[in-house]
């Protein structure tokens, strides 16, 4: 989670601001995550830019398609759209927003419900 901070300025939505895919009010923060947990990531896997399949690039560092000084995230194949840990898209790739975020709630604290969040606001 710390690779989040200082990101800001190379994201295009940082504080998930956009409307197309609204991020519920619980989710708007750094993590983009409930603060029950703020280290779990709840999002749809889903490239806002053509519906494409993003996949985990966790592993930090230069790699093939990544800046060298990747921090870990998400990457879409299909045409090159980063997103870092949060789900938030990197400024200039053709994936206009960030990956949605799901109403979500937890039920415990091992127990998720996803589509659904009218249990906690
Ligand atoms: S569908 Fe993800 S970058 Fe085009």
């Amino acid at each position: 989670m710390a690779t989040l901070k200082g990101l800001d300025g190379q994201l295009a939505d940082p504080n998930s601001e956009r409307t197309a895919f609204p991020t519920p009010d619980y989710a708007r923060n750094e993590a983009r995550a409930r603060q029950e947990h703020p280290e779990l990531l709840v999002v749809v896997g889903i490239c806002t830019h053509l519906g494409c399949s993003p996949v985990d690039k966790f592993q930090t560092g230069a790699q093939p398609s990544l800046p060298d000084d990747w921090k870990g995230g998400f990457f879409c194949p299909c045409h090159g759209s980063t997103f870092d840990l949060a789900g938030r898209v990197f400024k200039n790739k053709p994936a206009p927003d960030n990956l949605e975020v799901p109403p979500y709630a937890y039920l415990s604290d091992a127990r998720l419900l996803i589509g659904e969040d009218k249990k906690q606001g």
